[in-house]
């Protein structure tokens, strides 16, 4: 706590508060492995750091698959579970989408080697995370910990539980509510996407007949239209990505919700966050707010992931210990 109170300045302070309130109400400690893994958080932090210089991309692949494990059956690493028909990786959100898992594998090895059976594939995704964006730029907070890993991946649950960039906001804000997070974590959370990309598949419902109005999505700023339209032509590859934060990409900072005031969210469900046609009066002024003022969203967001870290947790002796990510211990 004092390193980051001298270091990052005041939000950073304020974050370790909250952080030692739902550390008391959910069971984690940010020193659960302070003796049984002490270099824990240096060894994450290298292997991520490793990974994103051989591709940046990559602190966005695995900021993702800590929420799209979050979501279902809670932080459990679950997501990582290979084997089976309807698993997590097999679900429509995750089906050649979700990437990362091969760098996950690498950094349990490594934690593995230096403290074998004792860290959990939940938290290290959960570091993994964190570090993705604080090395993007974005910024730092002490991870809890003390997951346990889960032993069922349900791929239906996935389907179900996860939101998708077709739904309209009333339901991504109640796939949250239900997740126990609110508008705040809704808008906030959604600044993820101020790093990464999207497939054409993805957003190209918005460019030329979007909702069967025979007219492109009007929400869409002109420019970034005819700029997509050509990346994304009728009956193109449908995998042909592009990034979701057009102003810097892989820079972990607000112009996510820039973007947003000037017509220039990817997906719909970015836009409608904002823009008027079913937008909700509190998400706008949490875009406006965050796009005017980085360091409201930075403190926003480090709550919202740690709030988002705690859902629905398996501690003490419920689930295990997995020794390799993809396969349960039997
Ligand atoms: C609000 C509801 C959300 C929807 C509908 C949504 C949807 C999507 C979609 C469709 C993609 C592109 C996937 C692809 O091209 O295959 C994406 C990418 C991404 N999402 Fe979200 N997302 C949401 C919230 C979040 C949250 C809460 C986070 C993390 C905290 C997040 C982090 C990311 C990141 C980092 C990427 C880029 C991944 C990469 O480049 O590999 N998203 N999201
Ligand atoms: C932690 O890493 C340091 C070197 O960075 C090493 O000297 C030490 O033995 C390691 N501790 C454990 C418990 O692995
Ligand atoms: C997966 O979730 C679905 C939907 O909630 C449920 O009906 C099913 O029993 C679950 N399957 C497993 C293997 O837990
Ligand atoms: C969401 O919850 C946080 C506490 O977790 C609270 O500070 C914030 O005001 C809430 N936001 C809304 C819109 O209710
Ligand atoms: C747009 O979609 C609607 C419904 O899907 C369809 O009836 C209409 O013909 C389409 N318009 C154009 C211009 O393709
Ligand atoms: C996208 O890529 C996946 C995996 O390589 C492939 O199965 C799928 O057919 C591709 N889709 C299109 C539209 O090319
Ligand atoms: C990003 O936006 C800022 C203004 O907010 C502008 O000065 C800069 O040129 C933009 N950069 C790119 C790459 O679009
Ligand atoms: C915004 O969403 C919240 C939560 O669902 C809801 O209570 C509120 O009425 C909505 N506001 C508007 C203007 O739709
Ligand atoms: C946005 O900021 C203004 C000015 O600080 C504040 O009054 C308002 O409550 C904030 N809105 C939301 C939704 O947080
Ligand atoms: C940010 O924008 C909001 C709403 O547009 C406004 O009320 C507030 O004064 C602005 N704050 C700053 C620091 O510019």
């Amino acid at each position: 706590m004092k390193q980051s109170c001298s270091w990052r300045g005041f939000y950073f302070c304020v974050i370790n508060m909250f952080l030692f309130l739902l550390a008391v109400r959910s069971q984690l400690t940010t020193d659960f492995y302070k003796s049984s893994c002490p270099n824990l958080s240096k060894i994450v932090r290298r292997e991520v750091q490793k990974a994103l210089m051989n591709e940046i991309r990559m602190g966005a692949s695995l900021l993702r698959l800590h929420f799209h494990d979050c979501f279902v059956n809670g932080c459990d690493g679950s997501i990582l579970l290979d084997g089976g028909d309807d698993t997590e990786k097999l679900a429509l959100p995750n089906l050649n989408s979700a990437r990362g898992y091969e760098v996950v594998d690498t950094i349990k090895s490594s934690v593995e080697s230096a403290c074998s059976g004792v860290v959990s594939c939940a938290d290290i995704l959960a570091i993994a995370a964190r570090d993705s964006v604080f090395l993007s730029g974005g910024p730092f907070w002490r991870v809890l910990l003390g997951r346990r890993d889960g032993t069922v991946s349900n791929g239906t649950l996935a389907n179900e539980l996860l939101p998708s960039p077709f739904d309209p906001l009333d339901t991504i804000i109640s796939k949250f509510t239900i997740q126990g997070l609110n508008l705040t974590d809704v808008v906030s959370l959604s600044g993820a996407h101020t790093i990464g990309r999207a497939r054409c598949t993805l957003f190209s419902n918005r460019l030329f007949n979007f909702s069967g109005t025979g007219a492109a999505d009007s929400t869409l700023d002109t420019g970034m239209l005819s700029d997509l339209q050509s990346l994304c032509p009728q009956n193109g590859d449908g995998n042909v990505t592009t990034v979701l934060d057009r102003n810097s990409s892989d820079l972990f900072d607000n112009h996510y919700f820039n973007n947003l005031l000037n017509g220039k969210g990817l997906l719909s469900s970015d836009q409608i966050l904002f823009s008027s046609d079913g937008a909700n009066s509190t998400t706008k002024h949490l875009v406006q707010n965050y796009s005017n003022d980085s360091g409201l969203f930075s403190l926003d967001f480090a709550n919202s992931m740690i709030k988002m870290g705690n859902i629905n947790l398996k501690t003490g002796t419920d689930g295990e210990i997995r020794k390799n990510c993809r396969l349960i211990n039997s």
